[in-house]
């Protein structure tokens, strides 16, 4: 404790040196989540928040892509990552080049891209949505476009559990997030053999055949407000496993059932990465500017649809 209190403090008085904000996922650890995090939640959240700060720097404790994001939308500020290799398993499916060959295939289709994708991607598509507004936005695009008929990009699954709430016809790419796609729905089954009346949640990045064995889906940040509103006696999230870390202590009288998976890429952000970051300014996100402008549009039409 009093090494972790040490770089909590160095931290902190680096971050007012260098005017300096915090955006912390809900994945990141307990330690950074809830000791250095300035602002916490899913990456709408951490999106819109970046576009509303007034701080000269943006320290994402985050993937790279969250990182980049930020950076679209304040090009003017310094945004930081403290590792550049924490990456993901969804941005790293698809390149823009595949898109544009998507596009020539598909020219009358509007393309939508999960918020998990590079710059470079997100300046080939439409509009981007995050697991919180995918539904939203998928039926939004196809109206203002007058079709039935939208792509979205790249994660198969969350594709898929849109196509099974919408009459539209969703085009589906082969991505997957490396930590959801392990959950199985027979997993689901014997848990609650295990544990009668837990509640299971689960997020939309995980197989069609789990959400359709779970309790409820969202979000990182609409599974918190369902604990939050609900505060079963047990409950099992199937998402990261500092979700269920960092809701322990706002909850400690449920019994959080442990059956997760750890983000090998959100792992690599860590207290003393971070004071790496403030310390030495590292590691600078540089994005090329037609792209930084096209994918800015993309998230630009996101936030503008209403909550
Ligand atoms: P949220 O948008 O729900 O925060 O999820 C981001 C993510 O990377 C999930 O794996
Ligand atoms: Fe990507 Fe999955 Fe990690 Fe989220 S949990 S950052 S989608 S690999």
């Amino acid at each position: 404790w009093p090494a972790i209190a040490r770089r909590v403090h160095a931290i902190r008085r680096l971050q007012r040196e260098q005017d300096a904000v915090i955006l912390a996922h809900n994945y990141m650890p307990p330690e950074i989540y809830a000791l250095v995090g300035d602002i916490c939640g899913d990456s709408l959240a951490l999106a819109r928040e970046a576009a509303k700060s007034s701080a000269s720097t943006i320290v994402q404790a985050g993937v790279h892509f969250m990182a980049e994001t930020s950076k679209i939308l304040c090009p003017d500020k310094r945004v930081l990552l403290p590792d550049t290799n924490a990456g993901c398993s969804l941005a790293a499916s698809i390149t823009g080049a595949q898109v544009r060959e998507l596009k020539s295939r598909y020219p009358n289709v509007p393309v939508v891209t999960y918020v998990n994708t590079s710059a470079e991607v997100k300046a080939e598509c439409d509009i981007c949505c995050t697991s919180s507004n995918a539904l939203t936005v998928v039926e939004a695009i196809a109206a203002e476009w007058g079709v039935d008929q939208v792509i979205m990009l790249p994660d198969e699954h969350l594709a898929r559990n849109v196509a099974a709430r919408t009459h539209l016809s969703v085009l589906v790419w082969q991505g997957s997030c490396e930590v959801h796609e392990q959950f199985t729905s027979a997993q689901v089954g014997a848990i609650r053999r295990r544990h009668p009346g837990v509640r299971v949640l689960a997020h939309p990045e995980c197989p069609t055949e789990v959400l359709d064995a779970a309790d409820f889906s969202g979000s990182t940040a609409a599974l918190e407000r369902w604990v939050d509103d609900h505060r079963p006696e047990q409950v099992l999230l199937l998402t990261e496993c500092s979700m269920s870390d960092n809701l322990i202590s706002r909850h400690p009288q449920i019994a959080f059932v442990r059956s997760c998976n750890l983000c090998p890429h959100m792992q690599r952000i860590t207290l003393d990465g971070i004071l790496g970051a403030l310390a030495w300014g590292q590691h600078e996100i540089v994005l090329d500017d037609a792209i930084a402008v096209r994918a800015r549009r993309a998230i630009d039409a996101m936030l503008a649809l209403p909550d």
